[in-house]
């Protein structure tokens, strides 16, 4: 009896359809949340920041914005259903791999709510008006700052996690 039995009662939500469907939507969402943070971080900030940021920069934003949040919350949701149903009791090497492959998740998920979202948001909003007086420069400039720490912080976690992800299962035969 684990934690989602009690809360659904007697239907066995662990019934191995679920689990196929959960792993499906946990491996499509993380991959495209991983994807999208690693391109952000490796090709379009970049990219941005070389052509000194623009209105395109704001409207490519709005797009990867709900996207990424929208997987973000699909791979974690997903995740805790697996983790609670699967590997919960799990004390072996790769019971703990994969929990810090889990937490890394989080944390990154954590981070881009809490500092990248605010800062794209605002940032998108400033750069679409055009950049007018000084004092929005200096915004626009800092706002920029604060999106790019996100997103590396956030693509950095998502290595470890997608890194853990793949090998957990398989660290027990290291000894
Ligand atoms: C960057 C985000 C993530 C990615 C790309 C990702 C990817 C994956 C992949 C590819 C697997 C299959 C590995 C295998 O079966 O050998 C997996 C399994 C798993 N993941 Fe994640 N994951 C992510 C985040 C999370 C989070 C946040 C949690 C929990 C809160 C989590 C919990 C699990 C669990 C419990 C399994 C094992 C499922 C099973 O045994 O059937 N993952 N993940």
């Amino acid at each position: 009896m684990c934690i989602f039995d009690v809360w659904i009662g007697s239907a066995d939500v662990y019934d191995i359809a679920f689990i196929v469907l959960a792993r499906a939507i946990h491996v499509i969402a993380g991959v495209t949340w991983a994807g999208a943070m690693f391109l952000l971080a490796m090709a379009i900030l970049p990219a941005a920041r070389a052509a000194g940021g623009g209105p395109w920069f704001g409207a490519l934003m709005r797009r990867v914005g709900p996207a990424s949040g929208i997987s973000a919350l699909l791979t974690v949701l997903s995740g805790i259903y697996l983790f609670f149903g699967l590997h919960a009791h799990d004390a072996t090497l790769g019971g703990w791999v994969l929990r810090a492959g889990a937490i890394a998740a989080l944390l990154a998920m954590v981070l881009g709510f809490v500092l990248g979202r605010p800062a794209g948001l605002e940032l998108a909003r400033l750069q679409q008006s055009g950049e007018g007086t000084p004092e929005q420069r200096a915004r626009i400039a800092l706002l920029g700052r604060r999106v790019a720490l996100s997103v590396r912080a956030t693509a950095g976690l998502m290595l470890v996690s997608v890194l853990a992800m793949g090998v957990f299962r398989y660290v027990v035969a290291l000894g």
